[in-house]
C-alpha cells in the first residue's frame, strides 16, 4: 500500500515507518518537525537501506497538505501528528486543540479531496481517565483528565461521525496506546524528550546516565502491591507493528471505525521499572519518594484481547527488552552530545 503518515518523524511514528518499509509498503513522511530532527528520515533511511521521501509542512495548512495528499495519492494515512504535553495541554488550550482536532479535521478534508478513504488513527489511554476496573476494555467509561486528552477524544469522535455520514466511503482504525516505551533495537531512533522528561521511562535512562541525580518517584502510598502507580508500558516497536496489522484490516474493510487498545495486558508499578532498568544497566538506579503527582492515576493497564483478535497481533516484547533498547538508545544519545 501507499501510505502517508503524519508525524513520521516523531517518536512512534518513525517506528511505524520503519516497519512498513520492511514490510515493502510505500511510505510518504508528512511532518513539521516542529517536535522531531530532520535526521530522523535519514536514519530511517540509513536502517531500511530506502530513501524516504518526505513533506516538511504543517497539517494546520490545509492547501499544502491538500496538495500533497492529491500528489502523493495514498491508498491509507496513518495520522500521528499532534501535540503531547499534558502540561503545555493545560497551559495552552487552544493550540492544543488547534493542533489536535484542527489538525485532525484539516486531515480528513484532505484526504477527503485526494479520494483517500483508509485511516490509522492515533489515540490514547488517557482518556479512560482513572479507569473503573483493569484490564480497562475498549467500552469503559471516557473521562479525559486533561486538556490533551479531551482533543484526542475529540478527534475520536470528528473521525467517527465523518465515518458513520451517509455516503461516506471513509474507513477508520482508531488505536488508544497505553504507556509506549523503549527504542528500536538499532538504537537508532528512540524518543527525543526535550527539556525534563515528563514520562517515567526516559527519566530513569537520564538518571542511569547520570544526567540526573535521581528518580522522583511520584508516590509510593498508592493502594498497589508495592504502593507506586502501576501502568502497562508497550515496546514501541509493538506498537508500531500493531499499526502495519490496522492497515491490513482496513484494506479488507467494511465501512465502519474499529477502536482497539494497544498495551500488553501486564501491569508493572514505578519501582518495579526501576529495578528492570537498574538490572540491565549493570547498577542500581538511585530513586527518591516524593508527593504524588497531582492528576495521575492509580493504576492502568489494558484488556488488549479486541486488538489481538481483530488485528491478529500481540505484544511479544518483554521488559527486559523494552529495558534493553531504551538504554542503547539513551547510550547512544548521550554519545551523539558529546559529539555535538
Ligand atoms: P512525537 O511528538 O514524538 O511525534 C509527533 C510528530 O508530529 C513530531 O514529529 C512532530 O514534529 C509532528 N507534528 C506535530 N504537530 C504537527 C503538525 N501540526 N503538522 C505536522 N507535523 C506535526 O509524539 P509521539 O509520542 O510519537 O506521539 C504520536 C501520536 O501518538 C500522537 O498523536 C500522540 O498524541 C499519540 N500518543 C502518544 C503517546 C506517548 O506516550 N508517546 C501515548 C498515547 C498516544
Ligand atoms: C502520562 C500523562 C498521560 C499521557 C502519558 C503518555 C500525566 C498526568 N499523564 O501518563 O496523559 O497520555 O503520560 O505516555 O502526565 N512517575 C514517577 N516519576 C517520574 C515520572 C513518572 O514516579 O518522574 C510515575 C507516575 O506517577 C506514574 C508512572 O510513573 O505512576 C507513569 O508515569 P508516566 O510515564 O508519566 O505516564 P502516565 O502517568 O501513565
Amino acid at each position: 500500500m501507499k501510505v502517508v503518515v503524519t508525524g513520521g518523524a516523531g517518536y512512534i511514528g518513525s517506528h511505524t515507518v520503519v516497519e512498513l518499509l520492511e514490510r515493502g509498503h510505500d511510505v510518504h513522511v508528512v511532518d513539521s518537525f516542529c517536535n522531531s530532527e530532520r535526521s530522523v528520515i535519514a536514519r530511517i533511511a540509513g536502517l531500511v537501506g530506502k530513501p524516504v521521501p518526505f513533506s516538511e509542512l504543517d497539517i494546520l495548512d490545509s492547501s499544502a497538505l491538500t496538495d500533497c495528499l492529491i500528489e502523493v495519492r495514498p491508498d491509507a494515512v496513518i495520522h500521528f501528528a499532534a501535540l503531547k504535553s499534558v502540561g503545555e495541554s493545560i497551559s495552552m488550550p487552544l493550540e492544543y486543540y488547534r493542533a489536535n482536532v484542527e489538525g485532525t479535521i484539516s486531515l480528513l478534508s484532505a484526504m477527503d479531496a485526494a479520494g483517500c478513504s483508509r485511516l490509522v488513527f492515533s489515540s490514547t489511554a488517557t482518556i479512560y481517565g482513572e479507569p473503573e476496573e483493569c484490564p480497562v476494555p475498549e467500552t469503559a467509561s471516557l473521562r479525559p483528565p486533561t486538556p490533551y486528552g479531551r482533543t484526542k477524544l475529540a478527534s475520536e469522535w470528528v473521525i467517527r461521525d465523518c465515518v458513520d455520514a451517509p455516503d461516506s466511503k471513509l474507513i477508520a482504525v482508531i488505536l488508544r496506546y497505553f504507556n509506549p516505551v523503549g527504542a528500536h533495537p538499532s538504537g537508532l531512533i528512540g524518543e527525543l524528550p526535550r527539556g525534563l522528561p515528563n514520562n517515567l521511562a526516559p527519566y530513569i535512562t537520564q538518571t542511569a546516565a547520570g544526567l540526573r541525580s535521581h528518580v522522583r518517584v511520584f508516590g509510593a502510598d498508592y493502594p498497589t502491591p508495592d504502593g507506586t502507580g502501576v501502568r502497562d508500558f508497550i515496546h514501541v516497536v509493538d506498537l508500531a507493528v500493531a499499526h502495519v496489522a490496522a492497515l491490513q484490516v482496513l484494506e479488507g474493510g467494511d465501512g465502519k471505525s474499529l477502536t482497539l487498545n494497544l498495551g500488553t495486558g501486564r501491569p508493572y508499578s514505578v519501582l518495579e521499572m526501576i529495578q528492570a532498568f537498574s538490572d540491565v544497566v549493570g547498577h542500581p538506579v538511585p530513586y527518591e519518594v516524593v508527593e504524588r503527582r497531582t492528576g495521575d492515576i492509580v493504576e492502568s493497564w489494558a484488556d488488549p484481547s479486541r486488538a489481538e483478535a481483530l488485528l491478529d497481533w500481540r505484544a511479544t516484547r518483554s521488559l527486559r527488552e523494552i529495558c534493553e533498547d531504551a538504554w542503547r538508545w539513551q547510550r547512544n544519545l548521550s554519545c551523539r552530545a558529546l559529539e555535538d
